[in-house]
């Protein structure tokens, strides 16, 4: 890990000198032990319970946490009743704080403790971070609350205070921006105290320095925090939303005509996929199951407007699944689903039956023969298309 740490410092450093680190620290161990919040696992060392503590407090707020660290404390005192629990019992601990997996994992490593570190707690970043359900943060708290590692522990709260403190402007999801943050801890952990000095950055940001306070005039540590100066705190820290993916319902007419040639239809330059052929394909709001042939050609031949007479389409009874033998036939449709980027198409594939085969007249559309049809350029989504109504059926 000293590898990794040397590597990060030289590649994010920081230009504040060794005195102004100082004052840093300074300013805030004074006030974190003239504030810190009196929490139970503050008055021990137990890397053990500093570990339950930890657990329990990443999805659960710590009011909640207090009586529950308490109990469990009392009932499992060491990892090795940890490792040995009946899972009933262990499961009674935790009901009320969800997120069960949390606790499994927490048996799976106390038995990894028991078998591979000899029952104690590793002390070593790499140790803590072998142990199932610990990550990056939690090896940081547990090392350097029980053991006094110079780690960091990077949870929301340190990175919105170090985001503002640098005017960082890095999406905080990133691990890129992850491994900036860190690089920059290093150089500000006070060596001595790196437990105290993580706690104290957790309870500003928890008390004072939170998402929607925009000018604490009560921090420590203001008079270091560069969007504090510039008044720009309200721009920090930069968390890119995940967009959401959008459903869309789509159907695509796979038309044939009496010669058995289907109508395909070509992109044209002020569309995506310039150049590519696709089935006639329409988006509609809702997904036409069980609707009549007469509903499904409506969107159709809004569609094409007038650019052939469908007229005389008929569904095409041979290209459907039918369901039972005997009953009267709801045709079910092939469906297809395809996701790019944030979009999922649903797509129904209807096909129908055209009385003879008429002319064409605008050159966007043709009838393709099954054979030219293998050999036309098509999308991923066409392919999948095609494949849906005539594989298996002919
Ligand atoms: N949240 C997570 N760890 C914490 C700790 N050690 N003290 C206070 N709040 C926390």
């Amino acid at each position: 890990m000293t590898n990794k740490r040397q590597k990060l410092i030289e590649q994010y450093p920081i230009n504040w000198d060794e005195k102004k680190i100082k004052t840093f620290q300074t300013q805030l161990l004074d006030w974190y032990d003239a504030n810190k919040r009196d929490l139970p696992w503050r008055q021990t060392k137990n890397p053990y319970y500093i570990w339950i503590s930890e657990i329990m407090l990443q999805q659960t707020q710590v009011n909640t946490v207090i009586p529950y660290y308490e109990r469990f404390i009392k009932e499992l005192p060491t990892i090795k009743d940890l490792a040995e629990v009946e899972e009933s019992e262990l499961m009674g601990l935790w009901q009320g704080l969800g997120y069960y997996s949390r606790v499994r994992n927490m048996q799976f490593a106390a038995q990894q403790v028991m078998a591979d570190f000899n029952g104690e707690m590793p002390n070593t970043l790499e140790g803590l971070l072998s142990l199932k359900g610990i990550g990056p943060y939690t090896a940081g708290a547990i090392g350097s609350i029980a053991f006094n590692l110079p780690e960091p522990a990077l949870d929301g709260n340190l990175m919105r205070i170090v985001a503002r403190l640098f005017e960082i402007d890095r999406d905080i999801t990133l691990n890129k921006t992850k491994n900036e943050f860190t690089g920059i801890l290093y150089q500000l952990i006070d060596p001595e105290r790196p437990g105290d000095f993580n706690q104290a950055l957790m309870d500003i940001g928890a008390t004072i320095m939170t998402p929607t306070n925009y000018q604490p005039e009560d921090s420590p540590i203001k008079e270091f925090d560069q969007s504090y100066q510039n008044n720009t705190s309200h721009l920090y820290p930069v968390k890119k939303k995940k967009t959401k993916a959008t459903k869309h319902h789509r159907i695509a007419y796979a038309i044939r005509n009496q010669k058995g040639e289907w109508l395909m239809r070509k992109h044209n330059d002020k569309e995506l996929l310039t150049g590519l052929w696709h089935f006639p394909m329409v988006e509609v709001n809702v997904v036409m199951e069980g609707a009549t042939s007469s509903e499904l050609i409506e969107p159709l031949v809004d569609h094409l407007d007038e650019s052939i007479d469908v007229g005389e389409l008929k569904l095409d009874r041979s290209l459907i699944m039918e369901e039972e033998e005997g009953f009267e036939l709801l045709p079910t449709f092939a469906k297809v689903k395809h996701v790019f980027s944030h979009r999922i198409w649903q797509v129904q594939v209807i096909p129908f039956l055209l009385d003879g085969a008429p002319d064409l007249s605008e050159e966007d559309f043709k009838w393709v023969s099954i054979q030219a049809l293998e050999s036309l350029p098509v999308s991923t989504l066409q392919q999948k298309l095609f494949n849906s109504i005539v594989s298996d059926r002919e």
